[in-house]
């Protein structure tokens, strides 16, 4: 049986109910291997003892355990260390693009239903959060104290520029990213999109070429499209990120005029590039006199405590133009994100007036009295949990459901896995199979200006709350990429079907009044 070592005691101060911190160390030994699959928990009574504290809090820990997948109990046993049979599995290969830029004539995901507005659709194509798991109720009251307090400033036009209150708020969240802005360097947009739009018009022209992450977010090329610049996808490795010889290759030739890198918890191989990494190009960017746009709309996601820093932390000589909004983590309906234009703040600021002013206010009112209330940072823990334990639940269901010799990346961040099957798999029509029994995909050609790439590749989101529809999908889901490599003829016995055995997991709900605790 394993011990624990790691015993000194928990602390009310540290932050979290006694409960999530034990559970947390006991996690933390799963994750170091100092506890592996098969061992037993130390019993409750011992851990009570070395922890110094109650028996229900104990219980409650390994309840937490048993959620996130992590333990199991066995009947007059105990709780013992689950098999992770994830973790046996491979993350998918380096992409391997070709050097030539790309003019995009057809927008592959514009053709499909990722049926976002579709309610009967299970979602795991779109990557959309789960509004339930964001904390409305609060948002809704601060909206309207802002329309009882502010009812002037809500109303009447504003600046390109957007909400001072809103913008300082921001340049406190973006210390936390290593970046260190004053609220006149901050443009707010209606959200990162906009950002990433109104970067690439200031720094592009038409006819331009801009590299790209391959795969990348497929929203991405619909805006290049959109601007008639053409792609350069560049290859990318689902642990590091994008490769840096074939950045420094394009940027020497002169090949792009712009790059744009989703840095941390990237869309969709999850990566999140290592510091060393992002001061490196910060450094090339100088060295090149290319811009990057930096959309760092998943950072504050990390499944860990401490969030990842950004490329712009490291930028000395302003060449990077950092984007991102609040989405992924309050509310994307109310469509409020920013961007820090550097010295590109006037003309950028020049083409928002042009096309549509300024954002609206009241979402910034209201964001700006909730992250200066406190709550965010105590929001952002639990859905930082909240999607670690969904994505660590949906490997371990891919990994029993899926073919062998699929592939999956392992974020460390963020809500989506990037899943690589066996050749043969032919995702755009496995994304029409799974459509007509109501699950949503998001095939792999989608993420490149390329039909052709990435077919036995898909997204899928695990930002929905765990449901007793989720696992059924997943086995059908392998079902399905089963039978395409038999119909296309690779022999029986060669595809394994795995049936799924997972156990059933009872689903979280963030409850809005505990997590929040903002009292504006
Ligand atoms: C990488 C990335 N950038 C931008 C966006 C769009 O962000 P927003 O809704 O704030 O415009 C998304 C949405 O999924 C995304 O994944």
């Amino acid at each position: 049986m394993a011990t624990l070592k790691k015993s000194s005691p928990l602390n009310r101060e540290d932050g979290g109910a006694l409960y999530e911190q034990l559970a947390d160390r006991i996690e933390g030994l799963i994750a170091d291997g100092v506890m592996l699959p098969g061992d037993r928990v130390p019993s409750v009574r011992k851990l009570k003892q070395q922890f110094g504290v109650s028996m229900s809090t104990v219980l409650e820990a390994c309840r937490l355990l048993e959620d996130r997948g992590l333990v199991t109990a066995r009947p007059q046993s105990g709780h013992y260390v689950r098999e992770n049979p994830a973790m046996k599995l491979e993350e998918p290969s380096e992409s391997r693009p070709s050097h030539e830029a790309v003019k995009v004539d057809r927008v592959m995901s514009l053709k499909l239903k990722l049926s976002i507005e579709d309610e009967s659709i299970l979602q795991l194509g779109a990557a959309v959060p789960s509004t339930n798991d964001f904390p409305q109720k609060t948002i809704n009251r601060l909206i309207g104290q802002s329309l009882r307090d502010e009812s002037e400033l809500a109303h009447k036009y504003n600046t390109p520029r957007g909400v001072e209150a809103f913008r300082k708020a921001v340049c406190k969240r973006m210390m936390y990213a290593g970046i260190s802005a004053g609220p006149d360097d901050v443009l707010v947009t209606n959200g990162a999109k906009e950002s990433v739009y109104l970067a690439l018009k200031a720094v592009t022209k038409p006819g331009d070429t801009v590299a790209v992450e391959s795969p990348t977010y497929f929203d991405l090329i619909v805006t290049l499209e959109s601007l008639h610049l053409k792609i350069l996808p560049l290859a990318t490795n689902p642990r590091d990120g994008v490769s840096f010889d074939c950045l420094g290759g394009a940027l020497q030739k002169k090949q792009v005029q712009a790059v744009v890198l989703i840095t941390n918890y990237s869309n969709p191989l999850g990566v999140c590039m290592s510091d060393s990494r992002k001061k490196a190009l910060a450094a090339m960017m100088e060295r090149h006199d290319v811009p990057l746009i930096e959309d760092d709309i998943c950072g504050d996601l990390c499944f860990g405590d401490e969030r990842a820093k950004t490329v712009k932390a490291y930028d000395k000589s302003d060449h990077v133009i950092y984007c991102s909004s609040f989405s992924k983590t309050i509310s994307p309906g109310l469509r409020v994100g920013w961007m820090v234009p550097g010295k590109y703040q006037s003309k950028v600021e020049q083409i928002k007036l042009a096309i549509n002013q300024a954002a609206p206010t009241l979402g910034q009112l209201a964001i700006s009295k909730y992250l200066n209330g406190g709550g965010y940072e105590r929001h952002l823990r639990k859905l930082r949990k909240l999607y670690q334990q969904q994505t660590s639940l949906m490997l371990q269901y891919i990994s029993q459901s899926f073919p062998e010799g699929t592939k999956v990346s392992k974020p460390s961040g963020g809500h989506v896995l990037w899943v690589e099957m066996p050749e043969g798999v032919d995702s755009m029509k496995l994304h029409d199979e799974a459509i007509r029994e109501g699950i949503a995909i998001a095939p792999g050609p989608i993420f490149s200006p390329r039909e052709d790439d990435f077919l036995n590749c898909m997204r899928i989101n695990t930002g929905l709350p765990w449901s007793e529809r989720i696992e059924p999908a997943i086995q059908r889901l392998g079902e399905l990429a089963v039978e395409q490599l038999w119909r296309n003829g690779v022999r029986k016995k060669a595809v394994k079907r795995k049936p799924c055995k997972c156990e059933p997991v009872v689903s979280h709900k963030l409850d809005d009044n505990v997590v929040m605790g903002n009292r504006h």
